[in-house]
């Protein structure tokens, strides 16, 4: 399965999301995380190769595709309508994480807008979603409105995320009494993809 993660917001849990989902298939398969982004955030978390899987660049990757039943792609905020193009064309699954911020909800909208037109299979992930409040909810609602194709599992924010990148390891493997949770969302979210 090729699954690709995209937004037109930078900051939105796209990295996040695409390390995460690479370790769940892992377990199903061997996986592929494809870094996509010029920033290669995804190849400086696996530098202390302490992932479950291989990161490798777009460059990298070319001989290694067939290898690897399952790819991720994490590519780089506000891509052109070409990049969403070519991403809908070789992907199975275009995911695309929000959080319930409205600017970034605002985005989600314009990313949808864009996504509809070129008949892909995507679904919106809400992200950073903070239990204290009720921006999960609103956004749910707002999104359910229009019927856009949502995951039922939320990604709920928790600083162990940033302490397990800086750590380059997943947030499983990093040492935080909110880790089985955070963890069991992913796992809730690649179980909803591939169960
Ligand atoms: N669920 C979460 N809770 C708290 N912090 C998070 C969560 N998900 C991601 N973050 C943090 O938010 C920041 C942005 O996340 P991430 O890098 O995954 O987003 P991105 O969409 O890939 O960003 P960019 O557009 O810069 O590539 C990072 O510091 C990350 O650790
Ligand atoms: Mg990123």
């Amino acid at each position: 399965m090729i699954i690709a993660i995209t937004a037109l917001k930078g900051g939105v849990g796209k990295t996040t999301t695409a390390i995460h989902l690479a370790a769940y298939l892992q377990q199903k398969a061997p996986t592929l995380l494809i870094d996509a982004d010029r920033n290669r955030s995804a190849l400086i978390w696996s530098r202390e190769e302490k992932l479950p899987f291989y990161v490798a660049s777009q460059a990298g990757a070319t001989s290694l595709i067939r290898k690897y039943p399952h790819i991720i792609i994490d590519t780089r905020a506000r891509p052109e309508a070409e990049e969403f193009r070519d991403l809908a064309d070789g992907s199975d699954l275009l995911i695309v994480p929000t959080t319930p911020n409205h600017l970034d909800l605002d985005a989600t909208f314009k990313a949808v807008e864009q996504l509809s037109s070129l008949k892909v299979n995507y679904k919106i992930l809400l992200t950073k979603v903070d239990a204290r409040t009720k921006g999960g909810q609103q956004a749910r609602q707002l999104l359910e409105a229009e019927n856009l194709p949502l995951f039922k599992t939320e990604i709920p924010l928790l600083v162990a995320f940033e302490r397990a990148s800086h750590k380059g390891v997943i947030i499983r493997d990093y040492s935080d009494p909110r880790s089985a949770l955070a963890w069991g969302r992913y796992k809730a979210v690649g179980q909803e993809i591939l169960p």
